[in-house]
């Protein structure tokens, strides 16, 4: 008795997987609905949450979250079909079955995802989307300042629930860009500062020269403003027309860009509304750029047609954590984030020129920002920096990106892949590589079996 209880485990596991077997005739989308059903306890009508390029709705739900036009062009690899589980219980089922089925996955949220990872394989045909759309709660609880957010969800939707406090100007000079590095991530805890650089045309239009836009979010009234910012940056010469007293949900607003006067409710719509063609790189810089390097970088960014940077500040509360508390490694000694970007119109009739652009502004800039390793930030995903081969990844080849992205935390993310993920079902062209484990496994043979 004791002996057929203790079997009973591995006699049910036995038992499920192969009872649940697939048709090689049928689908792969028929053969996920089969499966989804077999390791469900209820059996929903899975099909209504499938839409494959058969349905109308296939486009609209592709692009719904996307960023970037470049990877939705027809030439992009397409997904056999999209997934958007109800709920969690149907996220479980769909991991499962993409691994029993061997599909290859990718899982989408609401953000970013600069290089379409969570849309597009470059590596790997065929492969499907799971969607989280349909999971994107946000709970939050003023008591203990925390809040739970789905993972469907877009950040403005949190911003929105957690609303429930910014003023901005605009001058252009490379002497003030040169102080606003020295000045902007220890001016005041409740500041927050940052600098867009585009060209812009002249008066008289017939040239263009380079605009810089401090753009900023202060926690507190316009008044305690102009005294912080008269006692530590007059150079900017903010006055209180240049100031804008509003809730920080409108704020959130402000500092995302959409027009005067939209409603806070547009964050909950949970789309992106800014969809372009573009490619992004970005920087983290910890000694302020001299003058003469600003001013070979003005001369780039004049040569392109819509280039964009946005310098955000450091220091404050990102100084307050080391840089292991969080895989996030960016912290002291961190002034600013740089985030470079080229954007175009014209589909991908022209986008190598305008990739070839701004790796050329990257190499640039190489002096000028961190080393040893040159950090890049991980939501400004940027593949120029290395990929994982096929469905197959290398831990030496990971650490190119993955040194640049999470420094000493790399290691650390690699084991806890190592021991959560050891077949590597997640994966993309730069996710974590597990270490091999086929060695520990022989062990576990020989000991038990
Ligand atoms: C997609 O088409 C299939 C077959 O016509 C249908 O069963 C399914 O409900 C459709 N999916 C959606 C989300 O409308
Ligand atoms: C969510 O999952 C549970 C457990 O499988 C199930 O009972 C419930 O019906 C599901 N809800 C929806 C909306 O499908
Ligand atoms: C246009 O303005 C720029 C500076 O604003 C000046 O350098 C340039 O000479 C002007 N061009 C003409 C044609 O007036
Ligand atoms: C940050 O770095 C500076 C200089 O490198 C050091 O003096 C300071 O103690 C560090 N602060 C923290 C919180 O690690
Ligand atoms: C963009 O592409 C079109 C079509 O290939 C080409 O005619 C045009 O010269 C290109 N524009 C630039 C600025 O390279
Ligand atoms: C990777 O792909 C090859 C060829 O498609 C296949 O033989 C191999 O089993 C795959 N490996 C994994 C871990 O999926």
């Amino acid at each position: 008795m004791v002996l057929l209880r203790s079997h009973l485990p591995t006699l049910l596991v036995l038992l499920l997987s192969s009872i649940f077997s697939f048709s090689n005739s049928a689908s792969i989308e028929e053969n996920f609905i089969q499966c989804l059903s077999f390791y469900s306890d209820k059996a929903p009508p899975f099909s209504s949450s499938i839409v494959t390029p058969k349905n109308d709705s296939f486009t609209n739900v592709l692009d719904s979250s996307a960023q970037n036009l470049r990877l939705l062009v027809p030439s992009a690899p397409k997904p056999e079909f999209i997934f958007t589980p109800l709920n969690e219980s149907h996220v479980q089922v769909a991991v499962i079955c993409s691994k029993k089925l061997g599909i290859h996955m990718r899982v989408r949220s609401g953000g970013h995802d600069y290089e379409g990872l969570s849309y597009v394989s470059e590596i790997e045909t065929p492969f499907i989307i799971i969607d989280l759309a349909k999971l994107r709660a946000v709970e939050v609880d003023i008591q203990d300042s925390s809040a739970w957010v789905q993972a469907g969800a877009t950040v403005g939707e949190a911003y929105y629930r957690i609303s429930e406090k910014s003023p901005t100007l605009e001058q252009d000079a490379t002497k003030i860009v040169q102080r606003w590095q020295e000045v902007a991530p220890n001016i005041d805890e409740e500041l927050f500062m940052r600098v867009i650089i585009q060209p812009a045309s002249t008066a008289n239009k017939t040239e263009r020269t380079i605009s810089t836009s401090y753009n900023a979010l202060f926690l507190g009234d316009a008044d305690t403003l102009l005294q912080v910012m008269q006692q530590k940056f007059p150079e900017l010469g903010l006055t209180k027309n240049d100031c804008l007293e509003t809730s920080w949900i409108k704020s959130v607003l402000y500092i995302a860009g959409f027009p005067k006067d939209t409603p806070p409710e547009v964050l909950l719509q949970g789309k992106s509304t800014f969809k372009n063609y573009f490619k992004a790189k970005s920087d983290f810089v910890r000694d302020p750029i001299p003058e003469t390097g600003l001013e070979g970088l003005w001369q780039r960014l004049l040569e392109e047609d819509s280039p964009l940077m946005i310098w955000n500040p450091y220091g404050g509360m990102m100084n307050s954590f080391s840089d292991s508390d969080s895989p996030f490694p960016h912290r002291n000694g961190t002034l600013y984030k740089i985030q470079y970007l080229t954007l175009w119109q014209d589909g991908d009739k022209n986008a190598t020129k305008h990739i070839e652009w701004i790796r050329k502004l990257y190499n640039y800039m190489t002096p000028y920002v961190s080393k040893f390793p040159r950090e890049a930030y991980v939501n400004y995903r940027d593949l120029d920096l290395g990929m994982n081969k096929k469905n197959s990844t290398s831990y030496i080849q990971a650490t190119a990106w993955g040194n640049m992205y999470f420094k000493d935390n790399f290691n650390r993310l690699v084991k806890i892949k190592t021991k959560f993920d050891p077949e590597n079902v997640f994966r993309h062209e730069q996710s974590i590589p597990p270490l091999p484990v086929s060695r520990l496994k022989d062990r576990k043979c020989n000991k038990w079996g």
